[in-house]
């Protein structure tokens, strides 16, 4: 084996017969041999290579806040305006412009009534459910009940949702299946799904407009009708 400080020797020595030169009074001939042809292709590998390992080495960057230098990042930067993104092409400086004053979305009919107890008994004398008590409708109201109230009214209605059961939920939800609440208007109904109530947080607009009344569809015939007065 050919000690280490000769092959830093080597690496100094760019000619290979001042190599021959530096090693002939320590080594046999084939040895050097040996050592100095190898030199020519160490050396020819070795400067590419370290080319390679400062380019990886400052292609990486600690700063999180700029990514450096980035290979085709066409997937990543749309060219077009992200939504949100600050826009100079409108006078307020935003890509989102708000819908024109006066108009609204054909399919979203605003809801006028405010979150007070008259604009509940309002909602209740004027909005009326527009679907029918069909097998179907129920099914598609048990569906939604079962996956926005379920969790806290409880499958049954009484109130003994899980979320409540399990300790997770401090305000104990009431039952929906007493005498007094079923008698209540479709209209209040909706009102409490689309606004909330007290402490129960409003369904808005992540339960559809007609899956509301197929809700109060299903609790007011099918999930009544099994469960009516029951105590959890
Ligand atoms: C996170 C728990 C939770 C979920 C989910 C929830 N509720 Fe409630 N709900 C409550 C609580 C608690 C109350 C009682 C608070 C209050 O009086 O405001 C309540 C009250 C109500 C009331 C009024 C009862 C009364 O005595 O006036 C109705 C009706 C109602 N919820 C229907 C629903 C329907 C329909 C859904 C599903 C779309 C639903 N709730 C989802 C917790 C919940």
């Amino acid at each position: 084996m050919v000690p280490l400080k000769y092959w830093k020797k080597m690496y100094d020595n760019h000619n290979p017969m001042n190599c021959y030169a530096s090693l002939k009074s320590n080594f046999k001939i084939s040895d050097m041999w040996h050592v100095c042809s190898e030199k020519k292709i160490a050396t020819s590998h070795f400067i590419p290579w370290f080319l390679v390992l400062c380019f990886l080495q400052f292609s990486c960057d600690r700063d999180n806040k700029n990514p450096g230098y980035e290979y085709f990042p066409d997937m990543a930067k749309s060219e077009a305006y992200e939504t949100y993104v600050p826009n100079t092409a409108f006078a307020d400086g935003k890509t989102a412009q708000p819908p024109v004053a006066g108009t609204i979305p054909r399919h979203i009919i605003p809801y006028q009534y405010p979150k007070t107890r008259d604009g509940m008994k309002q909602a209740g004398k004027e909005l009326l459910n527009p679907f029918e008590t069909t097998e179907e409708n129920m099914a598609r109201g048990k569906h939604e009940y079962d996956a926005f109230c379920a969790n806290c009214h409880g499958f049954d209605g009484t109130g003994d949702g899980n979320l409540y059961t399990s300790g997770k939920y401090p305000s104990e939800p009431p039952s929906l299946v007493t005498e007094e609440i079923l008698a209540r208007p479709d209209g209040e109904y909706f009102h409490i799904m689309t606004l909330g109530s007290s402490i129960m947080g409003p369904f808005a607009a992540l339960i559809r407009p007609e899956d509301k009344w197929k809700i109060i569809l299903y609790i007011k015939n099918d999930l009544s009708a099994h469960n009516i007065n029951k105590e959890y």
